[in-house]
């Protein structure tokens, strides 16, 4: 079969002859890859340096997918850490690790979609007491997962979504999927009564907007739930003591490890429906095999790109 293989740290894939897969455990399945999203995890995965990454090479990136089954049902899955990722035309899943998708779905716009989606879906479903009503402050609204997390907040009842970034004209873009205010990081005051950050940004951008936030809430005693997600702008943030002192702020984690597999499993079926309806605006583009080195270092922030085999 052909792949897309990398060959050594820090170089694009390259579309090539691949073994075949095979799969092992009874739990695991060879099938067709229909679509896979290009997703800063793919990257940091395959580039080594996430905190997952093997560090062995050749490998085949992709960390999930949408693929088909021999009996032609179509499931969205998550690959646990593998040199055969879903760059290639089959891989090898484990079902229990995968959804099966709702009639319809849009393989290009479900690979797009589930990594940035389940970000803050899952932060505000299962790692945080979120209830409908409170105030969400999306950090880094204007990516993939910001976008989504506008939306998605919207969707779970937030009273009021405030979507902060830095570029003004995708932040422009915002309040036409939810957001009630787009502001920049300079103007984050304006959102000082937010009960939920949901923060993809974190690193000097995330620390500096801490102080100007508490300072101006009305009622420094009410709690403040800042979720970091992402770390778009460096792994460490030099936090402000007077940050933990000066209000009721509390700093909390989503991702895996901080959540089981099996919560996330869980809330994917209801991701991936509304993907599917239509309810969640989605940003793909589709990449070919003999485009994918090119793509890998194309990094648009707010369309995602998806490896069509
Ligand atoms: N924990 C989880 O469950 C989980 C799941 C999925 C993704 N993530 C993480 O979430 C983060 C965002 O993912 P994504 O798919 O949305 O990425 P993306 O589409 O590339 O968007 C990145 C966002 O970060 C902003 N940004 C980048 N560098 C910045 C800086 N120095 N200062 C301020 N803003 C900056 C971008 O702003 P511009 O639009 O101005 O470029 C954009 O809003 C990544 O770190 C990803 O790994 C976490």
């Amino acid at each position: 079969m052909y792949a897309a293989v990398i060959t050594e740290r820090g170089t694009p894939p390259v579309h090539r002859e691949h073994p075949e897969p095979v799969a092992r455990g009874e739990h695991e399945r060879v099938v067709e890859v229909l679509a896979a999203g290009l997703h800063h995890l793919t990257r940091s995965k395959a580039e080594g340096t996430h905190y997952s990454a093997t560090g062995v090479f050749p490998i085949v990136p992709g960390v999930d997918a949408v693929v088909r089954e021999p009996s032609g049902r179509l499931r969205y899955a998550i690959l646990d850490d593998t040199d055969l990722g879903t760059f290639a035309e089959r891989t090898v899943i484990d079902v229990r690790r995968s959804i099966v998708l709702p009639d319809g779905a849009d393989p290009v716009r479900i690979a797009a979609a589930m990594n940035p989606g389940m970000s803050s879906w899952v932060a505000l479903r299962r790692r945080i007491d979120f209830r409908a009503g409170q105030r969400v402050l999306v950090l880094g609204a204007t990516g993939s997962a910001g976008r989504m997390a506008v939306q998605i907040a919207k969707r779970f009842g937030a009273a009021e979504v405030f979507a902060v970034g830095r570029n003004a004209a995708r932040l422009a873009e915002l309040p036409a999927l939810g957001a009630d205010r787009a502001l920049t990081f300079e103007e984050i005051a304006a959102a000082a009564d937010a009960d939920v950050v949901l923060d993809f940004v974190w690193g000097e951008p995330a620390a500096g907007a801490m102080l100007p936030l508490l300072t101006a809430r009305a009622d420094r005693s009410t709690p403040l739930t800042w979720v970091q997600i992402g770390s778009m702008a460096g792994p460490t943030a030099p936090i402000p003591s007077a940050a933990l002192r000066k209000a009721r702020l509390e700093i909390v984690g989503s991702g895996i490890g901080s959540l089981s597999a099996r919560d996330f499993l869980a809330e994917l079926p209801e991701l991936a429906s509304a993907v599917t309806e239509g309810a969640l605006d989605v940003r793909a583009r589709a990449v070919t095999p003999s485009g994918i080195a090119e793509a890998w270092n194309d990094h648009r922030s707010d369309e995602r790109l998806v490896y069509v085999p």
